[in-house]
């Protein structure tokens, strides 16, 4: 988690941050709507409420509405009534002291109960990203990361397992969601190509779509719903070398084949809001592009939910910070994913409307945009957590449809005829590698914290520990060669893989595995022992080594907490299903390579995966 600023504001900052303060304070003495306001009644439609709303709001209020600061920079907790801020967040990784479901429902309504006593008692919307499952909660079920369920390949699983994640989201009183994540990553270098579905626009549509269907369900006001995010809008996975916040060079044509499929889709599903992208699109900043914000996915595609910038984002475009803001909000942008300097944020944006920078009708589209949101999801009807959900987070039924889903996406690339494995021949089995007993490389990055962790960051079950309980009490499990001296092995099982990581921390030049872990593989080849190879990864490696030297080699993505769906594979009680959802490169100076290039001999094509 990030350390509370310790910068120092500079005196006239001081000086403008206590005036705010005044003359935020001065608004406590505009009178209170009582609760016959038009806004107060639910019988209105979301539009003629958020049109009173806004009518009764100052300028100071409604600046506060598109300000989103981190749960972990609030100075105070009464900053939220105080500025009227619209929205908190937690990044990745920031969570409550108590990291349990009930202790977020906690937090939640705490920071609501601030926000309903402001003076027009407007609740916060709290946003947050359960990128694969309520992923910064402890004991939460974690789903396959996207590109496993890219692998899997099913709208319909894409759409429970959205349905079963608003409501582990919900219990805690969260309302809105990051995801899903829209890219259409080109280049597997690109340390987030594991948050996109697939190289293949058709499959993201499809599945992106079904993830928006998820998490809103019918009905976003009924308590199990959350707002779904469209993002980065728009080609995140576009840029050159796969480098992260990079520059996406593109012709309109391959724009609008690739990567704006997506968007027209979950549009059509109704997708509530939008994030835009740190990336570029030919050297302009997506997060103050105007002819693609406004322009594109307004205009052209009718898409009418709020647009939310990235974390900091605005601080990306050229020049000063009061340039960055008026670029931003100019372009389109609704709320500002500040997060950190919230005072800043609001003083400044109140001068640039003030001097005309920012016109007063752009705030008031913005803020409207924002409130029917809220009025959408009933958040003035029902502020607060509903606990009777907590009993889900980490449900056997959410585990249950995790493990379906994780033997959906494991994807068979090589079978010499020993898959699947008959446990009833078998006596002895080596479980090893690096991997086989690590819970959070199965979850990967997103997990618990921003970047993930190796070792038993939450609840679940490890590849290794589903083995033996699946292999049951006639087979002896052996974890390393030197532990089965002297015993006859009937199969192996290595697990090797990726450490866990996020963002542009997972940019990779090699797309290589420490040699260690095909070292692992190589030394039981050597040992003459039948061996199936389990890959976790966030994307496909060059690791033509460790697949030539294994009998049988899986592609197992980011699964998760439920390692039991990769055993069931393995054991035969699934036949395997997935397929690939990229292209697998020869090595890594074939990439990109991609599905419908002119010149196209990978590995494995897209498609590829083999069943029984
Ligand atoms: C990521 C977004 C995420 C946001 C909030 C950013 O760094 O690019 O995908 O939603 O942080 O955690
Ligand atoms: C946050 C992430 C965010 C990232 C952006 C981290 O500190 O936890 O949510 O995406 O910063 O750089």
């Amino acid at each position: 988690m990030r350390e509370r600023s310790k910068r120092t504001l500079a005196g006239g900052a001081i000086v403008a941050a206590a005036s705010l303060a005044l003359l935020l304070a001065s608004c406590a003495g505009l009178s209170r709507p009582g609760k016959g306001a038009a806004y107060r009644n639910p019988g209105l439609s979301a539009d003629e409420r958020a049109a009173d709303l806004l009518s009764r709001m100052t300028l100071e209020e409604k600046v506060g509405q598109m300000a989103q600061a981190d749960r972990q920079f609030l100075e105070s907790d009464e900053d939220i009534a105080r500025y009227a801020l619209g929205s908190i967040l937690s990044g990745g990784g920031s969570a409550p002291g108590v990291n349990t479901a009930e202790g977020w429902a906690d937090m939640y309504d705490g920071f609501q109960e601030i926000a309903l006593s402001s003076r027009l008692g407007i609740p916060v919307i709290y946003g947050i990203d359960a990128v694969h499952g309520n992923n910064n909660v402890r004991g939460a079920t974690i789903f396959p990361h996207q590109i496993g369920l890219g692998a899997a390949g099913d709208e319909d699983l894409v759409e429970r397992i959205g349905r079963a994640t608003a409501i582990e989201v919900a219990a805690t009183g969260i309302d809105w969601n990051f995801a899903p994540c829209l890219a259409v990553p080109r280049d597997e270098r690109w340390g987030r190509t594991y948050e996109g579905y697939g190289e293949e626009p058709g499959l993201v549509s499809r599945l992106g779509a079904a993830a928006v269907r998820g998490y809103q369900g019918g009905d976003l006001s009924d308590g199990k719903t959350i707002l779904a995010t469209a993002k980065h809008f728009i080609a995140d996975g576009g840029t050159a070398g796969g480098r992260d916040r990079g520059d996406s060079k593109l012709s309109e044509e391959e724009l609008r084949g690739i990567h704006l499929p997506p968007y027209v889709d979950s549009v059509a599903a109704g997708v509530g809001s939008a994030m835009t992208s740190y990336s570029s699109v030919n050297g302009a900043k997506m997060h103050g592009n105007g002819e693609l914000v406004q322009g594109l996915l307004r205009g052209e595609l009718g898409f009418s939910g709020f647009v939310v910038s990235d974390w900091a984002g605005l601080e990306e475009l050229p020049g000063e910070y009061e340039d960055q803001i008026a670029a931003g909000i100019n372009a389109g942008i609704d709320m500002v994913m500040i997060p950190e300097d919230y005072k800043r944020f609001i003083e400044t944006t109140l001068g640039l409307v003030r001097s005309g920078a920012i016109p007063e009708a752009r705030i008031d589209e913005a803020v409207s945009r924002i409130l029917k949101a809220k009025f959408e999801l009933a958040l003035f009807e029902r502020p607060f957590a509903d606990r009777s959900l907590l009993s889900e987070v980490g449900s056997p039924e959410h585990r249950k449809l995790a493990r379906e889903a994780v033997s959906k996406s494991v994807v068979v690339l090589k079978n010499g005829g020993i898959l699947p494995l008959k446990a009833d021949g078998l006596k002895n089995v080596l479980v090893t590698g690096p991997l086989a007993d690590n819970l959070g490389a199965q979850c990967g990055g997103w997990t618990i914290s921003w970047q993930g962790e190796n070792g038993a960051v939450t609840e679940g079950t490890t590849i290794l520990e589903a083995l033996r309980s699946a292999l049951g009490d006639g087979v002896t499990v052996y974890t390393s060669l030197k532990d089965a001296e002297g015993v006859k092995l009937d199969a192996a099982v290595a697990v090797i893989g990726e450490r866990p990581y996020a963002e542009g921390r997972g940019d990779s030049r090699t797309l290589a595995l420490p040699s260690s872990h095909i070292e692992t593989v190589k030394n039981v080849k050597a040992a003459g022992i039948p061996l199936v190879t389990v890959l976790i990864s966030g994307r496909p490696l060059i690791v033509t080594e460790a697949i030539d030297a294994s009998d049988a080699f899986v592609a197992a993505w980011l699964p998760g907490t439920e390692g039991a769906g990769v055993a069931d594979v393995l054991l035969g009680a699934v036949s395997p299903s997935g397929k690939l959802p990229v292209s697998w490169p020869r090595s890594v100076e074939q990439v990109p390579v991609n599905v419908g290039d002119a010149v196209y001999d990978p590995l494995f094509p897209f498609g590829y995966g083999l069943s029984w």
